[in-house]
Order: C-alpha cells, then sequence, then structure tokens
C-alpha cells in the first residue's frame, strides 16, 4: 500500500542485504518510523511489544527473526533457541507456529553452511505468499460486497463494520478483512467502512482509520459499544474481521470484542465474514472455546491511554483509580455457528470442517 506516494509492504530486506526493516506499529497514526531489526532478540522484541502485529506479519517476522539467527549462528543449538525464543512471543495466532515451523523443518533439514541463505530464501517466500493469499482473499470478498451492492439497486453506499485491524499493516501487504473493502472500493463500488475503535491499544482508531484515510477509503470510527445499534438500524450491510486462530470446525479467535459483533449481527440478519489465509488455520484444534490460547496483556493497557496532544506532544494518561484491580484479555473465540461465511484465497466456504476441508483438502490430509 501506499503511504505518500510510496509504497509500502510492514516488512523487507534492508539494503544491506541481511538486517529486516518494519513500520513501527506503536507510533501510528501519528509518526511514520521505520525500525532496523538486527537479532533474532531484536525480532522477538518487536513482536511482543507490538512493533509488529496481526497474526500474519507475526508469522512473518518470526520466520526473518529465524533467518537474522542464522545470520549470527547457524547451529542446530542456535536454531533450537531462536525457534523457543520466537514462539515464546505471543500465543494466540497461529500464524506464529506455522511459520516457526515451516522455516525449523526446512533449515533442520539441510547442514549447517547452507542454512543462512536458505533461511532468508523461505522468509522472503512466506513474505511473497501472503501478499498472493491476501489478494486472493479480497478478490473472493470484494465479489461478496458486490453482490451486497446490486442487491441495494447499484446505487447505495455498502456498509462493512470491521473490529481490530486486520488490512495491510497486520498483514505483509492488502491485509485480510481490509483487502475485500480495498479490492471493491479499487473497482469504483462505493464502500463505507464502520471502525471498531477496539480498547485497549485501540487499533481500529490508529490503523484502520490510518490505512483507510490513507488509501481513501470513507470512513467512521465508532466506540466499541456501538455496532449493535448500528445493526438494530440497518446502517450495516455485513461485517469482516480477521482471525488469528481459525480451528478446523471454523470457530474463529481474533480480537476481543469480535464475539460481541457476532453476537449482534446474528441477532439482526446482518452476515457476518471472517477474512483468512491458509497460514491461520489450525488443523490440531476443533473447539476453539476450550482449545485456544487466549493472550492477557498488561493491565495498563487497560488502565492507561495513550496518544498526542493536539500540540503534537505524546502523551499516556491514567484512566481507572489507582490500585483498581484490572484484566485484559485480548482476544476471545466466535463459534462457527455465528460466521455467515470464511472468506479464504481459495474462495468462500461455510465455517465448518467441510467447508475448509473441501477447500484445502491437502492441508487437512496431512493434519489427519
Ligand atoms: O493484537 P493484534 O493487533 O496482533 O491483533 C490483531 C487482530 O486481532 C487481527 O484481527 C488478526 O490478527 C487478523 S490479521 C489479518
Amino acid at each position: 500500500m501506499n503511504i505518500d506516494g510510496t509504497h509500502f509492504r510492514t516488512i523487507w530486506l534492508s539494503d544491506d542485504g541481511w538486517s529486516v526493516e518494519v513500520i513501527d506499529q506503536t507510533l501510528l497514526p501519528h509518526v511514520f518510523e521505520v525500525m532496523r531489526l538486527t537479532t533474532v532478540a531484536e525480532a522477538a522484541a518487536a513482536i511482543s511489544t507490538m512493533v509488529v502485529r496481526g497474526a500474519p506479519l507475526i508469522g512473518a517476522t518470526a520466520a526473518y527473526g529465524m533467518a537474522l539467527a542464522m545470520h549470527e549462528d547457524a547451529s542446530d543449538q542456535a536454531l533450537a533457541a531462536a525457534y523457543t525464543a520466537l514462539l515464546a512471543t505471543r500465543p494466540t495466532a497461529v500464524n506464529l507456529r506455522w511459520a516457526l515451523d515451516d522455516m525449523q523443518t526446512r533449515l533442520g533439514a539441510v547442514a549447517e553452511d547452507r542454512r543462512r541463505e536458505l533461511a532468508y530464501a523461505r522468509a522472503a517466500e512466506i513474505c511473497d505468499d501472503d501478499v498472493a493469499t491476501c489478494q486472493g482473499i479480497g478478490r473472493h470478498g470484494g465479489a461478496l460486497i458486490k453482490d451486497a451492492y446490486d442487491r441495494k439497486g447499484g446505487k447505495d453506499v455498502v456498509n462493512v463494520l470491521t473490529h481490530c485491524n486486520a488490512g495491510w499493516l497486520a498483514t505483509v501487504d492488502w491485509g485480510t478483512a481490509l483487502a475485500p473493502i480495498y479490492t471493491a472500493h479499487n473497482a469504483g463500488i462505493p464502500v463505507h467502512v464502520w471502525v471498531d475503535e477496539t480498547r485497549p491499544r485501540n487499533q481500529g482508531a490508529a490503523l484502520t482509520a490510518y490505512e483507510l484515510g490513507s488509501h481513501g477509503v470513507p470512513h467512521t470510527v465508532i466506540v466499541d459499544n456501538a455496532g449493535g445499534h448500528l445493526m438494530q438500524h440497518g446502517m450495516v450491510d455485513m461485517c469482516i474481521t480477521g482471525t488469528d486462530r481459525t480451528t478446523a470446525h471454523g470457530d474463529v479467535c481474533n480480537k476481543i470484542g469480535t464475539y460481541l459483533k457476532a453476537l449482534a449481527a446474528h441477532d439482526n440478519n446482518v452476515p457476518f465474514y471472517v477474512g483468512l489465509p491458509h497460514s491461520t488455520i489450525d488443523w490440531t484444534l476443533g473447539d476453539g472455546v476450550a482449545g485456544i490460547p487466549i493472550e492477557q496483556r498488561d493491565g495498563t493497557e487497560v488502565s492507561h491511554i495513550s496518544g498526542v496532544t493536539d500540540g503534537g506532544a505524546g502523551a499516556t494518561v491514567r484512566l481507572v483509580p489507582k490500585g483498581a484491580a484490572v484484566g485484559n484479555y485480548a482476544f476471545d473465540v466466535t463459534p462457527a455457528r455465528l460466521v455467515t461465511g470464511l472468506i479464504t484465497e481459495r474462495g468462500v466456504c461455510p465455517a465448518s470442517r467441510d467447508g475448509l476441508v473441501g477447500l484445502y483438502p491437502e492441508q487437512a490430509a496431512s493434519a489427519a
């Protein structure tokens, strides 16, 4: 995607040919700054502090983290230590484990003197694959938005509600939930996006609004509690969110609050779609509520809020009384029965085992 006319991915190999550069997402939307990662420890810290975030980008950064480790030391011990350090960064997005397993299997199968080159090549492939995958999600999801537009007589704007940030900043480029929106917008279909602010880290207010604004997509930021009201009043034609882990039965785990939006959508007959790449499917799990580890983050993300003053100075202020107990559950699980369809790079399918197996027969077979 373009920032001030320059095309950026969210992660790329530096001009020196070995270090890795990422956009520091903790500073957006107020400051656009690139951070250089030179060690596996820096890559791990970038993931855990959410300099980079979003399931596909977490996977891509982990892949490059393995490459940085191999640049330093390509021994078996270094390979195992890098895997362990990166896997410990965030528990919910399964793309992390997917990318690390892929890298470890390939690197472990070759001699030490070949690992460095192979690691960089495979990390680059994972990034390119993510871009192509997200474009595919955009094509299939864009067709759903076009259908909604046609159903409205081909003249009214299509209103899509999204939660958190599942746009290009959450992937290598294009996004998952937002790729259909970009595709439809680029094709001239009038789309307007209701952007949930997404407390406590405000990925919607900060990142989704920044992305959509940079691309010229009309949007309105709303508080997290507004979606149900808008749906009751016919102001939402469809919801599209991302997912950090999709079980083999079609349960989806996404940013906290997604489940409540799915419930409201169900109660109001609003279609609820989820965009996802193949790397987000966890074939080892069926019941997402019981099986998916839910990240709990530091309570200061709830007790405090950060932004800039009108003068442009950064500021963090306390919201809750000193000493009040706070809980910071970062994700929740939306059961498959509340999901209208899964939008993948291979097409749209029901949120069910049959639906996923129909699109990914070879993955289902190799997981069995
Ligand atoms: O905590 P985050 O910002 O990493 O959470 C991101 C999300 O919940 C996204 O919706 C999800 O990763 C899908 S990304 C395409």
